[in-house]
């Protein structure tokens, strides 16, 4: 991929676009189907080190804090180590206890943020083992890190993360998988997962595919003064990314809770003029999300659900298509930066260059 426009408009619209490619590239050369595991010899870390991990600590800034996110929960539920994901900005100020039996891992597009660099280096002072997730090959957190794996997403330019959000999350899945094989994972499920990356690239382009539909929701929502987020477990992440795309891109106020936390004080807002996205991956708590939607609408909110079925409580479902549970929320994750994407079009916009913004925050 190039810096070149390939006859898109803006490069937040080529860089949603090159995902399947780019998801394509993070896999390469990396399964091994003969043990149902990956190879990521960029880790530096055998596996007796491995099984010597007893927590996971996941660092970075924005979207690659809500990618961490993502990752977090694979690998608690790939590897079951413990494994939580915190803003590298507040980490680095807030004294932590660094502990020699947690993994850490910092995670950055450009490799290059300042606060993920400073908690990296805080880290590696008090003798921490750190592993980088990182894009850009050869960057500060590249070079500072004990090892890693590199996101190969290709040069994101958009001020504003989609690609390399998507190619992280997958990276992620590939640690978790390489984790969890080393652990209690079983062969079946490791050849379950990596069936389920296998078929990303493909699913990805089905949810491209629907571009033209969810630009007609993108207007129809574009009048909301604010608009909230809300999904459980591995819907959340998820819409912790699609308000932050939304509000970095369109400017429209944006918040993400948690489902299960919308009727202690969030529900408040829910009025015609605050539509609701909800995430519901069909796992174990539709039902509860379903509910949450009955809810919604009790209160003249209108909802936009993503989801792997039409959603009957919901004004409109965006259908995306099925993967493992593990990985929906990767998928799920796409058709929401379009809908920022046609938003922030909608409302005129200056896509790549959102007011405010930086690319890359190489200061305090
Ligand atoms: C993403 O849309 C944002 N521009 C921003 O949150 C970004 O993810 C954050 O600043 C971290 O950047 P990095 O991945 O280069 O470290």
């Amino acid at each position: 991929e190039s810096y070149d426009m390939a006859g898109h408009d803006t490069y937040m619209h080529k860089e949603i676009t090159e995902q399947a490619e780019a998801v394509d590239r993070v896999l390469r050369g990396r399964i091994d189907d003969r043990f149902a595991t990956v190879r990521l010899g960029g880790l530096n870390m055998d596996a007796r080190e491995a099984r010597g991990v007893r927590r996971v600590k996941i660092l970075g800034c924005g979207s690659a804090y809500h990618a961490g996110m993502i990752g977090a929960q694979l690998i608690e539920e790939l590897a079951r180590i413990p494994a939580d994901a915190e803003p590298a900005s507040e980490f680095r100020y807030r004294n932590p206890v660094v502990d020699p039996d947690t993994l850490y891992v910092a995670v950055s597009q450009s490799g290059e943020t300042y606060d993920t660099l400073a908690a990296v280096q805080e880290l590696k002072r008090k003798g921490a083992r750190v592993l980088g997730v990182v894009n850009v090959v050869g960057s500060a957190i590249a070079r500072e890190t004990d090892g890693g794996v590199y996101v190969h997403a290709g040069p994101e330019v958009c001020v504003v993360s989609t690609k390399c959000f998507t190619n992280t999350a997958v990276a992620f899945a590939l640690l978790a998988l390489h984790l969890g094989r080393i652990r209690d994972l079983s062969v079946a499920d490791g050849r379950r997962i990596i069936s389920g990356l296998r078929r990303l690239p493909g699913q990805i382009a089905e949810i491209l595919a629907q571009e033209e539909a969810i630009a007609k929701l993108a207007a129809e929502y574009a009048d909301a003064k604010s608009m909230m987020f809300v999904g459980r477990v591995r819907g959340y992440p998820v819409a912790r990314e699609a308000a932050l795309k939304l509000k970095e891109v369109s400017y429209i106020h944006a918040e993400a809770y948690p489902a299960s936390e919308l009727k202690h004080g969030p529900l408040a807002l829910i009025e015609p003029a605050v539509p609701t996205v909800a995430v519901l991956p069909e796992d174990e708590l539709l039902e509860k999300n379903r509910a949450t939607l009955e809810e919604i609408r009790a209160r003249g909110g209108r909802i936009l659900a993503v989801a792997h079925a039409e959603q009957e409580k919901a004004d409109h479902t965006v259908v995306v298509p099925r993967n493992e549970v593990e990985l929906d929320p990767i998928l799920m994750s796409v058709p929401l930066q379009l809908l920022a994407y046609h938003t922030a079009l909608a409302l005129g916009r200056d896509i790549d260059r959102p007011r405010n913004l930086a690319k890359s925050v190489t200061v305090e």
